[in-house]
Formats: C-alpha cells, sequence, structure tokens
C-alpha cells in the first residue's frame, strides 16, 4: 500500500467516524447550542468539511467548485486569516443550511480530495491532509461531549446510546511511585504526527515527587463533598470561590443527588454513580480544592510526562498545575495554520492524558489539551502529586 493510499484511507476512514458518532441523532439534536462553549454537531460536521475545503482544496485542485459560497462564513471557527465568519455564539441560529445540505457538502468535499489525491502528491499535501485528518478527530471529541451537553441538558435526559461505556474502573491498588530528582526531556520526539504546541523539545529539572498510580475515583470525590469540602474557603483559589458561589455549585458536572443517592447523566443515560470509577466533569478550580482537602496536589505538565511510563492513562484528561505556554523554541506555522495553536496560549491551564470520547490514534503522551479553568464538560478528571 503506498502512502496515499494509507493516508487516504485514514481520511476515509476519519470522515465516516464523525458521521457514524452523528448516526443516534435526532435532527432536532443537530441544531441546540446550549451554551457557548457547545457547538451544535451539525456545525461541527460543516466545520470539519469546511477546513479540507479551505486549506486543502481551495488552494491545490484547479477546478475545484466550491459547494456554498457562504459556507466558509458559516463554518470558519477562528481562522481570521480567512476571513469574517458567524460569532461562536449564534451557531445554534443556524437553522439553516440544513443538515441535509450540511451531509451533501461533506460528500463533496470527501470525494474532491479522494480525486486531488489520485492526480497529484506531495509532501505539502500530504502535511495537509494529515492535519485534517487530526482535526477532525480533535472535533470527534468535541462532537460527543457536545452531544453529551445538549442531552445531559435536556430535562428528559434522554440516552445517546445503550452501548456507549464511560465509566472504567480503576484498579483497586493504589500506590505512590516515586520519580527521582533529575533533568528529563519534554516535548515530542519522534516521526509521527504531533501538534505543533508538543514542539520544542526541551529539558527541564524536577524535584523529587511522588505520583498517584490511579486517577482520583467518584468514591474519593463523594467523601470530599460530604466532608463539606465545597464549603470551605480555604481549600479554593479566590477566582475559584467567587466561581462556586456565583454559580451554586455543589458537586461535579451532571451529578444529581435523588433521594439521598448520587447519580449522573451519562451518555447512556441517568445511571447511579459507579464509586469505583473515576471522577469526570470537574473544573481545575475543584480538581485544586480536592488536592488541597488531601494534603497533595496536582502534577504539573513535565512531572506527569516524565512519570506517565509508570502509570495507565487515557481514561480521562487529567488536569495539571501547568498553565498553557510555548515550549521554549516554539515556533508557530506559517499563513492561517499558524492560528491553530499558538493564539491560545493565554489564560488556561494543561490537561494531558486523554478520555473515553477520544478516538483512537488521536493522543500520545506529548500531547498538550487545554482548557480555561472553570470549564468542565470536557471528561476531566485528577491524579494526586505529593
Ligand atoms: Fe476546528
Amino acid at each position: 500500500m503506498t502512502l496515499t493510499d494509507s493516508l487516504i484511507d485514514f481520511f476515509l476512514e476519519t470522515r465516516k467516524h464523525t458521521e457514524n458518532l452523528c448516526e443516534p441523532l435526532e435532527i432536532e439534536d443537530y441544531v441546540v447550542q446550549p451554551i457557548v462553549d457547545v457547538s451544535p454537531p451539525k456545525w461541527h460536521l460543516g466545520h470539519t468539511t469546511w477546513f479540507f475545503e479551505e486549506f486543502i482544496l481551495k488552494p491545490h485542485l484547479k477546478d475545484y467548485k466550491i459547494f456554498d459560497e457562504d459556507f466558509s462564513f458559516v463554518f470558519n471557527s477562528y481562522y481570521e486569516t480567512v476571513g469574517k465568519r458567524v460569532v461562536r455564539s449564534d451557531r445554534g441560529n443556524l437553522s439553516r443550511p440544513s443538515v441535509e445540505s450540511v451531509y451533501a457538502y461533506r460528500s463533496h468535499v470527501t470525494k474532491a480530495v479522494e480525486r486531488l489525491f489520485v492526480t497529484t502528491q506531495s509532501q505539502e499535501l500530504y502535511d495537509l491532509l494529515e492535519i485534517g485528518i487530526h482535526h477532525e478527530k480533535q472535533h470527534q471529541e468535541l462532537l460527543l461531549t457536545d452531544i453529551k451537553f445538549i442531552l445531559g441538558n435536556n430535562p428528559l435526559l434522554p440516552s445517546y446510546s445503550d452501548t456507549f461505556k464511560e465509566h472504567p474502573l480503576e484498579s483497586t491498588s493504589k500506590e505512590w511511585i516515586s520519580m527521582e530528582e533529575g533533568i528529563y526531556e519534554i516535548g515530542h520526539n519522534s516521526e509521527d504526527f504531533c501538534y505543533d504546541n508538543e514542539l520544542g523539545r526541551h529539558k527541564v529539572y524536577l524535584h523529587p515527587f511522588k505520583i498517584s498510580n490511579n486517577l482520583v475515583t467518584n468514591q474519593e470525590y463523594i467523601e470530599f463533598i460530604e466532608a463539606g469540602g465545597y464549603k470551605k474557603f480555604d481549600l479554593w483559589h479566590a477566582e475559584g470561590w467567587d466561581w462556586v458561589n456565583q454559580n451554586q455549585i455543589s458537586a461535579p458536572l451532571y451529578w444529581h443527588k435523588i433521594d439521598g443517592v448520587w447519580h449522573n447523566y451519562t451518555l447512556k443515560g441517568l445511571q447511579t454513580i459507579t464509586p469505583g470509577a473515576p471522577v469526570t466533569h470537574i473544573s481545575y478550580f475543584e480538581a485544586f480544592a480536592f488536592a488541597q482537602f488531601k494534603g497533595c496536589r496536582l502534577a504539573t505538565e513535565f512531572e506527569w510526562e516524565a512519570s506517565q511510563a509508570f502509570f495507565t492513562w487515557g481514561k480521562r484528561w487529567e488536569w495539571t498545575e501547568s498553565a498553557y505556554l510555548p515550549y521554549p523554541n516554539y515556533t508557530k506555522a506559517e499563513g492561517a495554520l499558524g492560528e491553530y495553536n499558538g493564539k491560545f496560549m493565554v489564560n488556561q491551564k494543561v490537561l494531558r492524558g486523554g478520555s473515553v470520547a477520544t478516538p483512537i490514534k488521536h493522543t500520545r503522551f506529548t500531547y498538550r489539551n487545554f482548557f480555561q479553568t472553570d470549564l468542565r464538560w470536557q471528561y476531566n478528571g485528577l491524579r494526586l502529586v505529593k
């Protein structure tokens, strides 16, 4: 199989998987945007398609016929280089284009990309296709967490799928892994794909630390709630304490106490909490307060990367104590794709790991996810360090 064949297979498989994720949806589910951070499924379907049209087909396929001139305005997310766009908060107001026409757009673009690679191959095109595929995979994760938010905030709490498993159990043995002080190398170091924010491999000096082999569980988190963790100001950052009070937060997102029993909304619908499963849907503020409560702290992203070979990960995105900043020697890409990561390196915290919503072949131990400190609609959990 040639490089083109395998990359095109990867592309087609990725395109198909996005559509499979939407299969359980009703047509009305495609358009809802309950909060600004959550995009409607229809928008994800269109935006991931627009990415290939804008960055590959328009500049590289000579006879390419643009599907609809308005779609760049509708489906451009944040690329100033590309031009005007619908503001993020208006994505849920787009009753048009219809779901049907967005699926037709997907098919038009998928076929055109295939056609382009039959006649033209170059390293530049391979690189663009690869980033487009990984971009779509990134959106597959968002698509699932956005669907969860849409259905989980519908008062009827409908189920998305009877088979989706989101509660991996932790192993029962809790151990502290001792890491020695020393110089560790951080950052991506192979020929495989990575985002630009993983580059600028560099050395860091770490003091000795102990890191838990397991994520914090629901049971441990219930103990924090029942010990009054949400009422003790001294466990929280000032901003976190304001957030708790202004939003009347008293449990993770999707948790409901019904007749004295903790339940949580999952993609299978409302379920009783699984005590041994890793806690999820907590903000950085909550992760920090929980660690304080235990007399521990969160790992820095460097500690996490240096010790990841000694524990299993990938069940939850794990909040770290690290601010999302460029590595030394970070260089952003030329042109519009330079807007992909670099311009978000302010006021966010890094998460490491992956989650039940992360598609296969989409995370690695150098992957840096990032969110603002109050956001919790992703599968965010935590691991303790002392
Ligand atoms: Fe995107």
